[in-house]
């Protein structure tokens, strides 16, 4: 196994939000911090950063937030916003306040529109997320479509073809796969993720999406207990689930 790697004790708790490397001072010299239940005294320890550490140390009695990297799933909800500075409701605004003074920064795995919902990734691990958006990785992303008016047989052939040419691009869409739920309900598995991807496809077949809800990143699925707007830390397993379709 590698070695984790170290940190000065300051340095971590102030990169999780804690406040700035003096108060965390402050803290640490008020024994607010307990690492294997014994208060450290020194803010300037190198302390080896494990995924365990949350069930091995408290700050102010409370078990310390998750180190980097972190991924998260969220269940997003409709109405909420991915972008860090687009108006409205942002999804960083479901998670706890601390986590928005994280460095590195908690970001999304891509885009889902704000009246979009499901499954949302979100990590601090700069190339885990080039891993999974980038094309040659061809991570599946599954949705759930209602449709304004029925199907009129030929969608899935198109989808399927490899050439269909979305409004303003000049490359033709990779082949999807579309199953037919009812004649107003479908799963679309697409493996890119162009800007209104599925709702820009189906414009393209003369139809529109009236409720879009993303089930599936790779194989890795929302889970069914996951409400909207809660999230969930991923295990080393989920991430291996998002590359495993
Ligand atoms: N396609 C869309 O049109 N919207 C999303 O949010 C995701 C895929």
């Amino acid at each position: 196994m590698s070695k984790p790697p170290m940190a000065r004790l300051d340095r971590l708790l102030a990169n999780l939000g804690y406040g700035s490397r003096r108060e965390v001072q402050a803290m640490v010299a008020a024994g607010r911090v307990v690492l294997d239940g014994v208060a450290l005294k020194d803010a300037g320890a190198r302390i080896a950063v494990t995924s365990d550490l949350p069930a091995r140390m408290t700050v102010g009695g409370q078990p310390v937030d998750p180190p980097a990297p972190l991924t998260l799933m969220m269940h997003k909800p409709l109405g909420v916003v991915c972008s860090h500075t687009e108006a409205g409701q942002r999804i960083y605004d479901l998670l706890p306040r601390r986590w928005r003074l994280r460095d590195p920064a908690l970001s999304t795995v891509g885009r889902l529109d704000k009246e979009t919902s499901g499954l949302i990734l979100i990590t601090d691990d700069g190339p885990l997320l080039h891993r999974i958006i980038s094309p040659r990785a061809h991570v599946e992303k599954r949705y759930l479509a209602h449709l304004d008016r029925p199907l009129s047989g030929g969608e899935a052939a198109v989808f399927a073809s490899g050439s269909l040419m979305l409004d303003g691009e000049d490359k033709p869409l990779l082949p999807a796969r579309l199953e037919v739920v009812d004649p107003r309900t479908v799963r679309l598995t697409i493996s890119e993720g162009r800007y209104h991807q599925v709702r820009r496809m189906f414009a393209a077949v003369g139809n529109h999406v009236t409720t879009l809800h993303r089930e599936a990143v790779g194989g890795l699925e929302l889970p069914p207990d996951l409400e909207p707007g809660a999230h969930r830390v991923m295990t080393p397993g989920d991430i291996q689930r998002v590359f495993g379709a």
